[in-house]
């Protein structure tokens, strides 16, 4: 179904979701295409109880063809090459979100998104953030109407010890990517 599909998938630092996110890596490559993984500067240096930066990029070598793209050097050429068919950025952090609604772009994810929108593509979004409903509200309501950027459904996922908190349900990833590269948004878009 995704064959021949070239898809770039970044990595954000919402480490209680990566573990879920490289599984979705593996679903995507199980449906024919190939990943080119870009990792946040936080994932690069980030060791906790969830993951390890060596965990992860060893993960990755068993499903990518190449290693990941780690910088803004190495990410900028994302936007003349133009191979790239869709970027997903799943988890995506309330930092992240912030950084792209407003045009910032210092690092490697918001490198490859920018890059990547220069040349009218899709790009698909899965916020995990406790501040989905607070601080991050308006960034992902500046980003959802934006033209090409899809959401993966998300929902409030403790609404009484979490009430702030949003997560997008990361099963769902193939499922926008597929309709978002025929320019359509999965629904409902809130879980
Ligand atoms: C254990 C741990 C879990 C975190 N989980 C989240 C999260 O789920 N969502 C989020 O927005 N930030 C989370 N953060 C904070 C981000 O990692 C931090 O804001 C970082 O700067 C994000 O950078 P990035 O968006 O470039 O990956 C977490 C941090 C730690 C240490």
């Amino acid at each position: 179904m995704l064959s021949g599909k070239k898809i770039g998938y970044c990595l954000c630092g919402s480490f209680c979701t990566i573990n879920a996110a490289l599984g979705q890596i593996e679903v995507l490559r199980d449906m024919g295409a190939e990943i080119i993984p870009i990792i946040s500067e936080s994932v690069q240096k980030t060791k906790c109880r969830f993951c390890t930066p060596t965990g992860i990029i060893d993960r990755l070598q068993l499903v990518c063809s190449s290693p990941p793209i780690t910088d803004i050097v190495t990410a900028e050429p994302i936007g003349p090459q133009n191979d790239i068919d869709i970027m997903v950025v799943a988890p995506c952090t309330s930092n992240t979100l912030g950084k792209l609604a407003n045009g910032i772009n210092d690092c490697v994810v918001t490198m490859a998104c920018k890059a990547h929108l220069r040349n009218n593509k899709p790009l698909v979004l899965a916020p995990a953030t406790n501040d989905a409903l607070g601080a991050s509200l308006k960034n992902i309501g500046e980003l959802i109407v934006r033209k090409n950027i899809y959401f993966v459904p998300f929902g409030q996922d403790d609404c009484i010890k979490k009430p702030l908190s949003m997560v997008a349900d990361l099963n769902k990833v193939a499922d926008t990517v597929l309709l978002a590269l025929d320019g359509r948004q999965l629904q409902p878009i809130i879980l």
